[in-house]
């Protein structure tokens, strides 16, 4: 992920290489969005104005949809980003208290980066890994068959 200065530099570069992939049409806005998260690691305020400005939408309607979508990010992430799967299946494994777990332990709520910006908590739906339930990703590793004592452990793991 792009630190804050790098970000100031590329932002218009890397929406300007989205834009130029996909198009500019107004039906490409959610991949051009998500090209540009991926990039950047978040949707910075100038990446939505950038791109409601070339595709004639407006800024009200691609904000809505920048923060309607659990895989995009309107905010800086923290260096780790924990992504808890919220649905039904792992909500019954027993979910509820590993999630319970993951607030204790990074001493945040559904949505928000911890002020050192080591951690993000999300939460994300169905991963497709079900049958091991609950699962997390954390930076795109998956922890799978979780309970709420492994959770100090696997964070652990991370510096
Ligand atoms: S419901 Fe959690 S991975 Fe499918």
């Amino acid at each position: 992920m792009a630190s804050q200065t790098e970000i100031a530099d590329n932002v218009i570069e890397i929406v300007q290489s989205a834009l130029e992939y996909y198009g500019e049409k107004e039906e490409e806005l959610i991949p051009i969005l998500a090209k540009v998260n991926r990039d950047l690691g978040f949707l910075p305020q100038e990446a939505l104005e950038k791109i409601s400005g070339v595709l004639k939408i407006p800024k009200s309607k691609v904000k809505s949809v920048a923060s309607f979508y659990h895989m995009f990010s309107t905010k800086p992430l923290g260096r780790h980003v924990i992504k808890f799967c919220e649905n039904a299946p792992c909500h019954v494994a027993g979910g509820r208290e590993v999630w319970n777990a993951l607030q204790e332990a990074t001493d945040l709520q559904a949505g928000e980066t911890s002020a050192d910006g080591k951690w993000s908590l999300l939460t994300t739906s169905c991963l497709g890994l079900c049958a091991v339930g609950p699962v997390m990703t954390i930076d795109g590793d998956v922890f799978g068959n979780l309970t709420a004592d492994m959770i100090p452990d696997i964070l652990n793991r991370y510096e």
